[in-house]
């Protein structure tokens, strides 16, 4: 682990795109987030890692203006959008009309609506998918046509919440490597909530490890990428070891 919390995206001075500082969030009368500080900049791709119930979709509702905060506040620079656990593609729409879905909301046209979405298909390895209907696809297919439709209600911020959760341990991985060619492609902001710490580890720049009830950040982990397979073991170690003494 590096002893630095800086990474080249904060040293850089990139953006700040979303700041939460000192949150807390009480539901009925309990608290479960106290004193949350996080800072997401441009172009970073950060994780929220932490035990079942301890308040991350939480986190991703106050970000979203979904719920308000009990205490401190959230700045959100852009629009971020917000990719949901289940897929929640329309069962009675074909996949680009599904993809194509936060233009009509912002009222255009469908046909033009589906000629402004159709070039991302091939990008998004989804083409040849257009007309089909969600249950024509795979779990992995339809995480990647929720993924596109996210992409397209904002590139500037997204938020994931346990996106791979619902796929079996195959497709997990891929659709992992699929992520991390797509972020690349695309250079968003990515804020990702997951339980598993090797997604964690692979996808991420920098980690928010929580502890339950209320919920604090335990520790901030700064990946390097470039670390090898026992230092990747050790930080693994240490991680499991904050969210054992929870
Ligand atoms: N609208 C609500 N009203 C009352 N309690 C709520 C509400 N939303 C969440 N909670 C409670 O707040 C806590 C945190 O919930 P949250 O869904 O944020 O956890 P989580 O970390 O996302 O959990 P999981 O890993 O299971 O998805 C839970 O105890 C939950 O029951
Ligand atoms: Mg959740």
């Amino acid at each position: 682990m590096k002893l630095t919390l800086m990474n080249s995206y904060q040293m850089q001075n990139n953006k700040k795109k979303v700041s939460i500082n000192s949150v807390s969030k009480l539901y009925e009368n309990s608290e479960i987030l106290h004193d949350i500080n996080m800072e997401i900049y441009e172009g970073e791709f950060v994780s929220i890692l932490g035990p079942s119930g301890c308040g991350k979709s939480t986190i991703f509702n106050m970000i979203t203006g979904l719920t308000g905060t009990d205490g401190g506040n959230i700045e959100v620079d852009g629009k971020s959008s917000y990719m949901y656990q289940n897929d929640l593609l329309l069962p009675y729409k074909n996949i680009i009309d599904n993809v194509s879905l936060p233009l009509i909301l912002r009222k255009e046209k469908r046909a033009e609506a589906r000629e402004v979405v159709k070039p991302l298909f091939s990008e998004f390895g989804i083409d040849g998918y257009e007309y089909k209907y969600p249950d024509e696809l795979s779990g992995g297919m339809r995480q990647r046509a929720n993924f596109l439709r996210t992409y397209i209600n904002s590139d500037d911020i997204m938020l994931l919440d346990e996106p791979f959760g619902s796929l079996d341990s195959i497709t997990r991985a891929s659709m992992q490597q699929w992520l991390v060619d797509v972020k690349e492609k695309v250079n968003s902001t990515i804020l990702l909530i997951t339980h598993d710490i090797d997604e964690a580890l692979m996808l991420s720049d920098r980690i928010y490890v929580l502890s339950g009830h209320p919920a604090e950040i335990k520790r901030t982990i700064v990946v390097d990428k470039d670390d090898d397979a026992s230092k990747n073991q050790k930080i693994k170690k240490e991680i499991l070891e904050l969210l054992k003494n929870n």
